[in-house]
């Protein structure tokens, strides 16, 4: 596992002119800049594949890993190394030789078809789209397999602590990607105005078709770097850059039966399954239907035509029934009185309008979501510890509760079907590995209900250790900014319950940890640092979060308990006040080196 240098963001995405709109004049309000004022944007296809990070030291690529959940990835610099398109030496051209290249790894349309018909001959699965046997490829414990499939390689952005030649523009450090050789869409344009971008929209859409590789859309991103800092990110994703996704694709389909799901958490969900179809080149057989109020809203009976819509990642879902194909014996569905996995009676939350089952653990869906959740990569993120292993794994008792995933041996492993003693071993070291976290991470897996990662992020940084949390109070729960009453009580609910603590105590016992606030991540403990300028190769939102996860402290005006001044391009008053108080100056460099970064 390897830390980022800085969070590989995720972007916003629009869909509608008007959202384009609102993403213009934000920037401009940002800015502080009339209405009428030009915003040159760097336009560019999105790439549908597998975000990665080069590191390249000395002119030399020394290191690529994923993108992981943005802040930790996984290192795979021997499957990168044997991809053709990415260069392994530079030339030591002028400018910089250290910096990183942050770009997608894909599969062109040409060698996805090949490389179906050869799983096909090999009596293999095939993939369901490029971007899944990108990603498969990518993930082969043998590179020399990873060297056959012909993956490919475009950058999208560079990034780099040197100042030396920063040539400022998003647009040049392509243009400059380019030159030594790294392959970067030739379909990227520099524009002014909402009317160029809608109009570049058009004609990548219109050109989608004959591009070598799937797109989803394009990404504006302005194209003046010393600004990003200035407009800053909420959340994960920046306000400088935004996404303009393609429509979803629908197609229209026959509901062959409804059946109910019980989650996590204990809430049904009804699933409409479907006659087989192509939505946007993946082939659909199941769609959510939410809940009981969508499905009486919808007004869709068991047997009816329904139009399937799928946008990226996200499931399918139903929009609307097709009434003109509706026959008279197409049936009402009745939902269930009891839990269909444990036969328990349900509740009903009045104000969520869903139907639950409440059995908790005790519930046999429940208990295998629990497991799923917690090994998933947001949480404890065990790699190889898929849902058919935990199946066969409840089914054999040897998991029963969550903390029985750090008893496993190899032995046991080895015994169940489709395990050799490889694929055990990998499982074992997974799993340790797992146990190195972060108090978050923790947090989130518990499965808490209504704790996201947001929340759980918010509450490992307010409540610092395991025990303050576990004793804290609703009132004190709901004392933090963005945790309402909902959440507060869920949380409540959580550690009120011995088993809870019961579980949350043998997990650490079993060697779960995280590095906690007096480690070497710390450093900066108790250090006051203030910006001032934008910083050249970072937003300020993640300048902000890199000092922060070293320990230290960021606030907005000069004072005598300030240690660090950080100064970025067009500074303000604020430097001539730090020397008053003889507050240490520092810049972009030096930052980066007391946060420990390249
Ligand atoms: S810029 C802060 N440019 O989209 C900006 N991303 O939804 C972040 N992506 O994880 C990235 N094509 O992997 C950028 N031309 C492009 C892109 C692109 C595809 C991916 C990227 C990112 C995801 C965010």
């Amino acid at each position: 596992k390897i830390e980022h240098s800085s969070p590989l963001l995720s972007l916003n995405n629009a869909f509608e002119k008007k959202e384009i709109e609102a993403f213009d004049k934000r920037i401009h309000k940002l800015l502080n800049l009339n209405e009428t004022a030009d915003i040159r944007y760097s336009a560019e296809p999105k790439f549908d594949g597998l975000a990665v990070s080069l590191i390249y030291r000395d002119g030399k690529f020394v290191q690529g890993a994923t993108r992981g959940d943005g802040y930790i990835g996984e290192e795979i610099t021997s499957n990168l190394r044997v991809i053709e398109s990415i260069p392994l030496q530079i030339r030591r051209a002028k400018g910089y030789v250290s910096f990183e290249v942050r770009g997608e790894v894909l599969i062109f349309k040409k060698d996805f078809l090949k490389l179906n018909k050869s799983q096909e001959q090999k009596g293999l699965k095939k993939f369901a789209n490029p971007r899944n046997a990108a990603a498969g490829s990518l993930r082969q414990l043998d590179a020399s397999v990873t060297a056959e499939r012909g993956l490919q390689f475009f950058a999208y952005s560079l990034h780099s602590s040197q100042k030396n030649n920063l040539s400022g523009f998003h647009s040049q450090d392509l243009n400059w990607l380019e030159d030594l050789g790294f392959p970067v869409s030739t379909d990227r344009k520099v524009i002014t105005g909402v009317s160029s971008l809608l109009n570049f929209y058009e004609n990548i859409r219109e050109k989608r078709r004959i591009i070598p590789y799937e797109i989803d859309g394009v990404v504006y991103k302005v194209d003046d770097l010393s600004l990003h800092g200035k407009i800053g990110a909420i959340a994960r994703a920046p306000r400088y850059a935004i996404a303009h996704k393609f429509p979803a694709e629908s197609s229209v389909t026959q509901i062959l039966s409804i059946e109910i799901q019980v989650g996590r958490t204990g809430a049904l969900t009804p699933v409409a399954h479907l006659e087989p179809i192509r939505v946007g080149g993946v082939v659909i057989s199941k769609a959510t239907l939410h809940n009981r109020e969508e499905i009486k809203r919808k007004n869709i009976l068991v047997g009816d035509f329904v139009e399937i819509r799928r946008a990226g990642d996200v499931i399918p879902e139903v929009v609307n029934v097709v009434k003109k194909k509706r026959r008279k014996e197409n049936k009402q569905f009745i939902f269930p009185e009891r839990c269909p996995e444990c036969d328990s009676l349900l509740t009903q939350d009045l104000t969520e309008s869903i139907l639950r089952c409440d059995e908790g653990l005790k519930c046999p869906a429940q208990l295998r979501g629990s497991f799923v959740h917690f090994v998933s990569r947001g949480a404890m993120n065990i790699e190889g510890f898929g849902e058919k292993l935990i199946d066969q794994l409840i089914d054999k008792r040897l998991i029963v509760n969550i903390d029985d995933i750090y008893s496993l041996k190899e032995e046991c492993l080895t015994k169940l079907d489709r395990m050799g003693s490889k694929s055990s071993k990998n499982i074992i070291q997974s799993i340790n590995m797992s146990k190195k976290t972060t108090f978050a991470k923790f947090i989130y897996s518990l499965g808490i209900r209504n704790v996201g990662t947001g929340t759980a992020s918010l509450l490992a940084k307010h409540f610092k250790t395991l025990k303050r949390l576990i004793n804290a109070t609703c009132d004190e729960f709901q004392a933090i900014t963005d945790v309402g009453p909902t959440v507060a009580r869920s949380i409540e609910v959580y550690f009120a319950d011995e088993r809870n603590i019961s579980m949350v105590n043998n997990l650490i016992a079993k060697g779960v940890m995280w590095k906690s606030e007096n480690s070497e991540k710390q450093k900066l403990r108790g250090k006051i640092a203030v910006f001032t300028g934008s910083l050249a190769t970072i937003s300020r939102e993640d300048a902000k979060g890199l000092w922060e996860n070293s320990g230290g402290t960021v606030v907005n005006s000069i004072s005598a308990k300030v240690h660090y001044l950080i100064v970025g391009e067009r500074a303000g008053s604020k430097v001539k006040k730090a020397t008053q108080y003889n507050i240490n100056v520092i810049d972009e460099k030096e930052f980066f080196s007391l946060c420990g970064k390249l």
